[in-house]
Parts: C-alpha cells; structure tokens; sequence
C-alpha cells in the first residue's frame, strides 16, 4: 500500500524513560510510583517508526550521542528497517525524555535534547535523497534547522509536512509553502494565542496559521475532538476513532505520520486525517512511544 513511497524524517532521537503512577505528583511531593520502562523515543524517530511500520521507505536524519543509549537507539532503527545513513553520533549525549503517565495515560514529559541539538541545517539538507517523496520535520531540533530544511524541501516538490511539537513560538513567516502544517491544542496556542476549543476557536487559529505560514492545509490535531482540516476556504472537523486510552505520549508523532502517508498516496486530506485518526487510536491504547505505532495490518 505504502511501499514505494520514499520517505524522509529530520528530527529528534530520544531515550524515553518513563514512569507510571496513579496521579502526577504536586510540587514538593515525593510519590511512589507503579511502573518504570526505557523505550526508544524522540519525535523524529517515533513518526520514523510509524512510517516503516506502514510499510513506507525510510530514511532518518538526525544525531545521537558517542555513549550507549545512542547506539542502542541507532540499532533499533535499523531493526526496524530504518535506513539510519543520516544519524551521526556527537560528542554530547543522547537526547533524553522523562516521562510521567497517570492512572488515564496523560502525561508530563521534559526533554533533554541533547546532540539533537547539534543538528545542523547544511547536513542534514545533504542527507535528504533527490528522489525522497514525503519528508517529515518537528520542532524538537532547531528553528535554524526546521526552516532550512522545509524551504529547501518545498523547493524540491518534496510533500512536507511539518508537526508543530513540542509548544513552542516559532517564526512560520520564515519557511513558507509546505504541504501541511500540524499542530495539536497547546502547540496551536503557543503559535497563535488562541486555545482551539471550539469551532469558533478551531477556525480562528487555523486561519492564523494558514495566513502566517501559506501552507496548503492547517490540520489541527483536537485530541479526544478528533482534528480539524482548513483548507483556506472550508473547515472539517473530523471525529476520533474509539479507543481505551493507556499512554498518549507519541499519539501525535503517530497521527501525523500515516496522516502523511495516506496523503501521499491518494491525494485526499480528508481520507489522510481519518488514517491519522484511525492510527493515532492505536497508538493511545498501548504503553511507549515509537514502540505503540501500528502496523499497516492494523489499519487496513
Ligand atoms: O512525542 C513524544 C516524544 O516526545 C517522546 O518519545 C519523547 O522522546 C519526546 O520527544
């Protein structure tokens, strides 16, 4: 389905270590917790994972640290069948996530980025293939990073697709044109000043950001609301898919990789977000980050 399709992922690459306990603790607290894990994470590789588990051509770009979790993090991209040419190791360490989830699989996460933070625009332009069809970016690397890589994929009739994570301010003026912007509700209100709570809301922010970037769709990423697509003329709201909620953590990363593959395959924003939908389901019912995505037998 989604085989011949040449992907492209520049982003972070993270060793998640996350803790699970009935509530979050308050400031001061010192709480026991019920479970603790490792998993291999970052925004960049979580969406990686999910397109080469939809059976997509991949290739990840990005950086890790000379030590041990970077290693392991590099094997098991190319255990899953990541082509890893495009991350070099760094002198400072592997980025780092802790991850906090609660009894309903909300979480606190902070980062500690890390040689994702040494990635640098000329490189990891230089490791994008000519023939790369989708390429995928966050904002866990950056800003220099992210602009110069979209401006030069968009460039490039490369379909791009940028997911606005984690919340942060960001000068979309500066790289102008990609095929789909993708916020999720905190990230859309660090980028414009308004929460999209309502359809009122859904729709202001939107046309903020289609105005600010000129991406051909804004698709806001709504959480238990589904998400909503602006097309410039026309907003849908399309609603979520059922599921018994474990760990949200990488829903988004998930949502926005077979959101973008599907795309590339039928040229429908519409279908694409109901995949996005469909697949970021999956991903909340099972504990991690690159290890909840799904398989395509899953989705079709
Ligand atoms: O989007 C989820 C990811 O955010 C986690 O895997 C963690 O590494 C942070 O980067």
């Amino acid at each position: 389905m989604y085989k011949n399709i040449k992907t492209a992922v520049v982003g972070s690459i993270n060793m998640d270590m996350i803790l699970t306990a009935d509530r979050i603790p308050d400031v001061g607290e010192n709480l026991l917790g019920n479970t603790y894990s490792y998993a291999n994470g970052g925004k960049g590789a979580n969406q990686a994972t999910a397109l080469t588990r939809l059976g997509a051509e991949v290739k990840m770009i990005g950086k890790v640290g000379n030590d041990v979790n970077g290693k392991k993090l590099i094997e098991n991209l190319e255990a899953n069948n990541i082509d890893a040419s495009g991350v070099s190791e760094e002198g400072s360490e592997t980025g780092l996530a802790a991850i906090l989830i609660d009894k309903d699989g909300r979480n606190r996460i902070i980062v500690y980025e890390g040689a994702n933070g040494e990635i640098n625009a000329g490189e990891a332009i230089n490791s994008i293939d000519d023939d790369t069809q989708l390429l995928l970016i966050q904002f866990e690397t950056s800003e220099d990073v992210v602009t110069a890589v979209v401006n030069h994929a968009v460039s490039r009739n490369i379909t791009t697709v940028i997911d606005c994570g984690p919340a942060k301010e960001f000068n979309l003026e500066k790289m102008q044109g990609a095929t789909i912007i993708s916020p999720n509700e905190s990230e859309t209100k660090a980028l414009t000043g308004i929460l999209p709570d309502n359809e009122e809301t859904i729709l202001e922010a939107s046309k903020i950001l289609k105005e600010r970037s000129k991406a051909q769709f804004v698709v806001l990423k709504l959480g238990e609301r589904g998400c909503s697509v602006f097309d410039g003329e026309k907003l849908t709201i399309l609603p979520p898919y059922k599921t018994e909620v474990v760990d949200t953590t990488a829903a988004g990363d998930c949502f926005t990789a077979a959101m973008a593959l599907e795309y590339v395959r039928t040229g429908d924003i519409y279908k694409a977000c109901d995949m996005g939908n469909k697949a970021g389901a999956i991903a909340v019912s099972r504990m991690g980050a690159a290890d909840s995505m799904p398989t395509i037998s899953e989705l079709y």
